[in-house]
């Protein structure tokens, strides 16, 4: 098979686990007879250092012509700043609308030999296997207005916005990834106060029906927030608005034992799917080569199974990368006292070399 795959970097340990990728997927193109063409391009705040915006053209062309995209992460102290149009984040925001990737999936999966690298208890966290389905595209990410108002500009507005067909095709998307998986969804909300979760939850029962053969509850985000550290195996599928997906995925993230274990794929109804792992740019373990590849190298296999089909390739990722923590292997972020801490690169080595094994 012949893909093209833009590759954005972008700042941070972003450009160093953007490297891990290329080369693992380096190894399962040779390994399994497949041509990658990599094509790299700018965003965030190298590219507004470089052409004075976060996001430019010539990245978004290349976005657009390529059969996916792997993105590391951006931003850091230089830009913040900045105003609002030229800041890093703002880069990645607009390639999310500019491309309609709606539904991100961000799959919390707890690998054994890990469970002890959570803050919480083993027995709690072993054997969690859910996934957020956030929504990317809306809500209050791009309502409008969000500025600074009043004749002093002492005060300030945020919109939430979103349409009805918004919210149907991410609780769709939800209600199918469920019907393929443990068959139970829970739709999350602040219903008691937003009329904007009440459309949701309006939204939920009226797609419902067509899946009879799953379960679905509705909950109120601060209780969910709660249920995820209490007891985090009664849920499958989490699907959910903008906001409290972002949140909700940074504590998920916990289970697995670092935020540095967390892929994520962002889909939309056709056209190149978007793949990053769910943390940041990392400033503060930035060039230091501690940052874990392991999130970045988990979504160029969420990549190879979501946007071209190669569940066998995809699997062959995840087993590398199951085997090479089942060895002890660990970075940093997901090391104890007795483990001995390996950089990125010897982390992503110990990945490709357990797939030719
Ligand atoms: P962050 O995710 O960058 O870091 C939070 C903490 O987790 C830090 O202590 C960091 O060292 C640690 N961490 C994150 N990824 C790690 C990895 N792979 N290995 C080991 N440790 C890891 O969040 P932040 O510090 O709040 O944000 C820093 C910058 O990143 C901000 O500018 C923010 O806007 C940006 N950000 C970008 C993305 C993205 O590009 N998708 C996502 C989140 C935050
Ligand atoms: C994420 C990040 C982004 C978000 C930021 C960098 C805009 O936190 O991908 O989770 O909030 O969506
Ligand atoms: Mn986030």
């Amino acid at each position: 098979m012949k893909k093209q795959i833009a590759v954005l970097p972008g700042d941070g340990i972003g450009a160093e686990v953007a490297e891990s990728a290329i080369s693992v997927l380096k190894v399962v193109s040779e390994k399994f007879g497949h041509e990658f063409e990599f094509k790299k391009g700018l965003i965030g705040g190298c590219a507004i250092d470089e052409y004075g915006t976060p996001l430019p053209d010539e990245t978004l062309t290349i976005c657009r012509e390529s059969d996916a995209i792997l993105l590391g992460a951006v931003g850091g102290p230089k830009w913040d700043g900045n105003p609002s149009e030229l800041r890093p984040e703002k880069g990645l925001l607009t390639l999310r609308k500019s491309l309609d990737l709606f539904a991100n999936l961000r799959p919390v999966t707890v690998f054994e030999s890990l469970a002890e690298a959570s803050t919480l208890k083993f027995e709690v966290v072993n054997g969690v296997d859910l996934m957020i389905v956030r929504e990317l595209t809306g809500g209050l990410y791009f309502g409008r207005p969000s500025e600074r108002i009043g004749e002093n500009k002492d005060a300030v507005v945020d919109t939430l916005h979103y349409t009805r067909k918004e919210i149907e095709r991410i609780v769709q998307k939800g209600f199918e990834l469920a019907q393929v998986r443990r068959k139970k969804l829970t739709s999350v909300d602040k219903a008691n106060v937003l009329e904007s979760s009440r459309m949701w939850r309006e939204v939920v029962e009226e797609i419902a029906p067509k899946f009879p053969d799953v379960e679905y509850d509705h909950r109120l985000v601060d209780d969910a927030a709660m249920q995820l550290i209490r007891n985090p195996k009664q849920f499958d599928v989490i699907v959910t608005e903008n906001l409290f997906g972002d949140i909700l995925s940074d504590e998920a993230s916990m289970m697995t034992g670092s935020l540095g274990m967390l892929p994520s794929a962002s889909l939309s109804a056709d056209g190149p799917g978007l793949y990053e792992p769910v943390h940041g740019s990392a400033p503060d373990i930035a060039g230091q080569g501690k940052a874990n590849p392991l999130a970045m190298i988990l979504s160029s296999a969420m990549m190879l199974k979501y946007s071209f089909n190669l569940s066998e390739e995809a699997s062959a990722i995840e087993s590398a990368v199951q085997n090479v923590l089942n060895e002890g292997y660990r970075t940093q972020d997901i090391a104890d006292s007795h483990s001995p801490v390996i950089s990125t690169t010897e982390m992503t080595e110990k990945v490709k070399a357990a797939l030719t094994e």
